[in-house]
Formats: structure tokens, sequence, C-alpha cells
């Protein structure tokens, strides 16, 4: 078997995904990847790599014999749209290189992250399908829908074996998000801990899916390991788990903080949750790969707070 590459290796995802996969595979057999050095050093290989610069990942690929690479560099919502042609070059560019790196047969298989960003105002807002309306009103919205695009076509024309799973909004402690959306939903547990208050950039009312990091690192790992045969929508799988409000997360909060206090202030990323789903269908992903999340509303609320807790005591 040969090594596995992450690209985007200090990000909100590639952080706990890189954890995962050196416990599953061996530190060795996982090669780390990011613009800048980690912010605490990390044991195992890694390499400072820009996501856009192909002639370094064919080297990184080749030289130590890579066969799969995930690339979680990304520009997500909320940063992407004041900076909109950055956001499609990077969100883009990468993956054309990773892609045509799989077409030209020097890696096996890749995994790339989609999102509920694909979907718009248009699509059904409640249970979202996988193939209902997919008109995304944000630029990072535009890049998913037509990146996911790209990999079913190589994958029909070229044969790559390219794995993409719609994640909804993450949440997690371990590593800082990144200028998305759905981040007040981290966000408010650093709030919460340390300063007993939250004001929120999303009305009280406004929902949308959710998942605690946990789950989204499990079915990534399940996916890359599901048999290609098993696969029948391939690119890209819908996937679910929590859906809830600022107001029913607050109150979750309330239950373990009972002085916790939140106000909002929505700004120009309200307006972006509003064309998102509230809560998505999932089957595809439960029939062929038999996926199902682990973590419900109030674990993940404890799990929140008790790691936000451990991490001011390091
Ligand atoms: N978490 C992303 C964002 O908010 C959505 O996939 O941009």
């Amino acid at each position: 078997m040969g090594k596995q590459l992450i690209i985007g290796s200090n990000g909100q995802v590639g952080t706990e995904l890189l954890s995962a996969l050196r416990a599953k595979y061996g530190k060795e057999n996982i090669i780390a990847s990011d613009l800048k050095e980690p912010k605490s050093p990390i044991e195992g290989p890694f390499h400072i790599l820009d996501a856009m610069d192909k002639t370094a990942i064919h080297a990184i690929v080749k030289e130590n014999d890579v066969d799969t690479i995930y690339l979680m560099a990304a520009m997500l919502s909320a940063t992407a749209e004041k900076m909109p042609d950055k956001a499609w070059g990077l969100n883009m560019t990468s993956l054309f290189i990773t892609l045509d790196l799989a077409k030209e047969g020097l890696i096996k298989k890749l995994f790339w992250p989609s999102t509920i960003a694909v979907f718009g105002p248009n699509s059904e807002h409640v249970m979202t399908p996988q193939h209902g309306i997919l008109e995304p009103t944000t630029v990072y919205g535009i890049s998913k829908l037509a990146g996911e695009q790209w990999c079913a076509y190589y994958q029909r024309r070229y044969g790559v074996d390219v794995r993409t799973l719609r994640y909804p909004g993450l949440i997690g402690y371990k590593s800082a998000p990144g200028g998305g959306t759905t981040d007040y939903a981290v966000d408010i547990f650093t709030k919460a801990v340390h300063e007993g208050q939250f004001t929120c950039f999303l009305s009280a009312e406004r929902t949308l899916p959710m998942m605690y990091m946990d789950d989204a690192i499990a079915a990534t790992l399940q996916l890359m390991d599901a048999p290609k045969e098993q696969l029948k929508t391939y690119v890209p799988y819908n996937l679910a788990s929590l859906s809830f409000s600022p107001e029913q997360l607050a109150k979750e909060i309330k239950v373990l903080i009972p002085n916790f206090q939140i106000s909002y202030e929505p700004d120009f990323r309200d307006e972006i949750a509003a064309s998102w789903p509230e809560s998505i269908d999932d089957s595809a992903a439960r029939a062929d790969w038999n996926w199902s999340p682990k973590t419900n509303l109030s674990s993940m609320v404890a799990l929140m707070l008790e790691g936000n807790k451990s991490l001011s005591k390091v």
C-alpha cells in the first residue's frame, strides 16, 4: 500500500483527519502538508506545500510513493465572498491538479470534500435530496458544485476513483475553523466557556445542518474504505447528522451553563445561511456504505464544552 497525502493538514478538518489516519495507518504512512508550519509541532512527515503548486505536489507524490490524496485546502463561504476570484482560483486549481494526477495514474484515489453550500434558495430546504435543485448563490457553493461535476466527469470519462461528501457545518474543538458561515456553532462554545456570552452573526431561528467532527472524520474514512462497487451514487454523497438553530443550540448550552447569554447581530452570513438547507436527506450514504452518525445534539454540546475547558487548562 502506498502512502497517503493530506493537502491542508493544518485546517479545521485536516487536523483531525491527520490524527485519525495516523492512528489507523501509522504516522510514517500519512504525509501532512500545508501552506505554513502547524501551530504546534506534529510528529511524522510534514511538508510546506501550496495547493496550487502542481510541480511541488507532483514531487511529493513521486518521492513518497503516495497513492491517495485528501485535498482539504479550500476557501470557505464567508471568506470567499470577500475575495471571489482568489476563492475560485484556489478551490478549482487545486482540484484539477489532483484530478489530473489520478487521471495520469500517479495516484489511485482522491478525496475531495463538498458541502451543503452547493444548494441554494430554490432547493428544497427540509430533507434536501441529493439530486434536487442545485443553484448556489455563493462563490464557494459555485466552486464546489462545479468541482462535483468535474469529479463526476473524471470518474465517468477517465475512470478516476474520486470520492466526495457534502459536509454539513462541522463542529469540533481541536482546531480552529476558518471563514465559514456555520462556524458560529464552533465559536459559541469558546465564548460560552470563557466569557459566558456570545453574539451570533446569524439570526436566532436560522436552522442549518451540522455534524460533530468525529462523525465527519468517521464518514470520510468509511467512504474511502468502501469497495468501489458499493458506491452507486459515487459523486457526491449527501451527509447528515444534526439540525438546529442558534436559539436551540443556546438552549442546550444553558442546560450545562445556566448563566450563558446569547444575543443576535445578523450580518451578510445570515443571508448565506438562509439560502442553504435546514436538514439533509442522506439516505444514499446510509444505503450504499452503511453510514450513520453517532453524536446527538446534547452529547455534542457536552463534548464541545468539555473539550474547550480541557484546552484552556493546557
Ligand atoms: N462550513 C461551510 C461554510 O460555512 C459550509 O460547508 O462555509
